[in-house]
């Protein structure tokens, strides 16, 4: 089967960094300077059927409205993706609507741009699904696998058909693996499932594990393209909304408490992928955990702060990313390390007041216990208790999540890394630390 790509209004230099992901030669490309030769071409019929489509925001006489409509009518059944930056205004809403799948915004999306690529060339993909949410007997119809982080693969660990495994099940958890696969195409049935075993339990109130994160995550990218979006009215009154929008989702799923212990809720925000929105989402979700058991400044502030943290990352240029960190110069180091204060200039611009300390929380998240940090080398006690909390949920977050070509650390092997790092303040890393091995040990 041919898998040809149509690019329309992407730069040349991108469209060899994603063919490079696809690891397909195919591809047609437009340019955007002559809107009415694309049309002609479109609409002649003669062009390839297309796998996929991406169109960048180079679009000139063009509008997003235009270009998806035209798709629609040449391409109808062919997936359709935007690619745009974070300093092109765009309305989210506006972009779905004209039957955009999915908005890529660069360079914050990247890693988010990248699995997907590799997901469709390899035609398989996988969602993650919360330990806990399994139960011994229950039997699905479809297999489950586990994630080696050592070789990079899925293997089967519970049968289509087979009732999971009490002792498969335990020996999971006491390895503390968070998390199982489920092919993508059959995570409707596994919520479906899941959401008829709550009815089961509590007459159809609360959600599982999973579908909470997954909820949530989009939730917080919803948040996170509300940033981006072009002001409609008084700046003012958007951006109160913003705020109303932001404490919603706080409130609503962050801080409301998640079934189960606090060690449990925890280990359900260890992550599987590098998508920017699943980040935020659990660094928002740890930080306030991190907060309540340790009485350090307020839960809801760690949460706000934790789902805006890097979105200064999307107006760095996007170059930077279509190289890997490892080839960073100083001067590439030097432009990442403006995101801090690049974040609080985009929710400042959207003139989004920010309660108590979240601003700072935001501009000290990078910055060390012994100096070493970014962008001001702020030490000990010169950084925000808040804000090392946040370091500590950013740090535990990177190394424990399971991603292709990084070691995968345990929880409590992660919080030990942070101590024996010295980057934030001993007495918070010492604290959890303790609370870590407590949680461990009453893992059935
Ligand atoms: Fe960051
Ligand atoms: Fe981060």
């Amino acid at each position: 089967m041919s898998f040809k790509v149509l690019y329309i209004g992407v730069g040349t230099d991108m469209i060899s960094h994603m063919q490079n992901h696809l690891a397909k030669p195919e591809y047609d490309k437009y340019e955007t300077d002559n809107f009415s030769v694309i049309k002609d071409k479109l609409e002649s019929g003669q062009v390839d059927p297309y796998a996929l489509i991406f169109c960048g925001t180079e679009l000139k006489n063009v509008s997003i409205q235009e270009l998806g409509q035209l798709l629609r009518y040449g391409y109808e059944a062919i997936p359709a993706f935007l690619i745009t930056t974070g300093n092109t205004k765009f309305n989210y809403q506006d972009v779905i609507k004209n039957g955009f799948g999915e908005v890529f915004v660069l360079p914050l999306d990247m890693n988010k741009l990248e699995n997907c690529l590799t997901e469709l060339a390899q035609e398989a993909s996988f969602h993650s699904v919360k330990i806990f949410d399994l139960k011994a007997g229950d039997v699905f119809d479809f297999d489950i696998h586990i994630f080696m982080p050592v070789n990079k693969k899925y293997v089967k660990y519970f049968f289509a058909g087979v009732p999971v495994d009490v002792e498969r099940l335990k020996r999971l958890k006491s390895q503390s693996v968070p998390m199982v696969f489920v092919p993508k195409e059959r995570m409707k049935a596994f919520y479906k499932y899941m959401s008829s075993r709550l009815f089961d339990i509590d007459s159809g109130k609360g959600l599982s594990a999973s579908e909470r994160q997954a909820k949530l995550e989009t939730s917080v990218r919803g948040l996170v393209m509300n940033v981006f979006e072009k002001d409609k009215g008084n700046p003012f009154e958007a951006g109160r909304k913003k705020m109303e929008d932001l404490n919603a989702v706080v409130n609503e799923f962050i801080l409301k408490k998640d079934p189960g212990e606090w060690y449990q809720t925890v280990l359900a925000n260890v992550g599987s992928d590098k998508d920017p929105y699943a980040h935020a989402t659990r660094v928002s979700t740890l930080a306030a955990l991190f907060s309540l058991a340790l009485n350090i400044g307020k839960p809801a502030e760690l949460s706000a702060a934790g789902v805006f943290h890097d979105i200064g990352i999307a107006s760095l240029p996007v170059e930077l990313f279509r190289t890997k960190e490892e080839l960073w110069t100083s001067y590439e180091w030097e432009l990442f390390h403006l995101h801090p204060e690049l974040s609080i200039k985009y929710l400042k611009e959207k003139k989004m007041m920010l309660p108590g300390n979240v601003e700072k929380i935001i501009l000290q998240h990078h910055e060390n216990w012994d100096g070493t940090g970014y962008p001001k080398k702020l030490n000990r006690d010169k950084i925000l208790m808040e804000a090392q909390l946040l370091r500590v949920a950013d740090e535990f977050d990177y190394l424990t999540r399971y991603e292709a070509n990084k070691k995968v650390m345990k929880p409590i092997e992660a919080i030990k890394d942070i101590q024996r790092r010295n980057i934030v303040n001993p007495a918070i890393t010492n604290n959890l630390a303790v609370m870590f091995e407590e949680g461990e040990k009453n893992i059935e």
